[in-house]
């Protein structure tokens, strides 16, 4: 299994930069009322890349072992639950554009932190 690690750590890493990514493309195009935010792509694409994300952090734990790894696996997993709530106001359930702004930014603050993390293994990431 081990000597997967390299492989899933750089399909992990790569969908942790299309999510980011696909995420402020389909924020910008809500607070634009953009027709692109209605496109197939941009229902269905998501899903897929947020799919492997999940499942290559999960091939990833089963690696490292979760016991060692306790204190910033945990903290991911609680981050990313803030980031997914965080997103679905700033993509649809927040009433207005600035609730939707502001969670945004929030959304993009929550999800530099786990990346920090994730770089660090340290639980405060980049808030140490
Ligand atoms: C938005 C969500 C996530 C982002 C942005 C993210 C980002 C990253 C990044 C950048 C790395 C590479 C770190 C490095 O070696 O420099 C990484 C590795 C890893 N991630 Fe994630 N991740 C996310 C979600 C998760 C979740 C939910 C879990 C656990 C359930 C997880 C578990 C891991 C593990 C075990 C590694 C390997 C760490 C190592 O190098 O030893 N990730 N992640």
């Amino acid at each position: 299994m081990t000597e997967f690690f390299p492989i899933l750590r750089a399909i992990h890493m790569s969908c942790a930069a299309l999510s980011i990514t696909g995420f402020v493309l389909r924020w910008i195009w809500m607070l634009n009322d953009s027709r692109l935010l209605n496109a197939r792509a941009s229902k269905i694409v998501p899903h897929i890349v947020d799919t492997l994300l999940l499942l290559s952090a999960i091939a990833l734990v089963v690696i490292v072992g979760f016991q060692a790894n306790a204190a910033w696996i945990s903290t991911k997993i609680l981050s990313l639950v803030v980031y997914i709530v965080l997103g679905t106001f700033a993509l649809k359930r927040g009433r207005t554009k600035g609730v939707r702004t502001v969670t945004g930014v929030l959304a993009i603050i929550v999800f530099a932190f786990i990346a920090s993390v994730a770089r660090t293994h340290d639980p405060l990431g980049f808030l140490r």
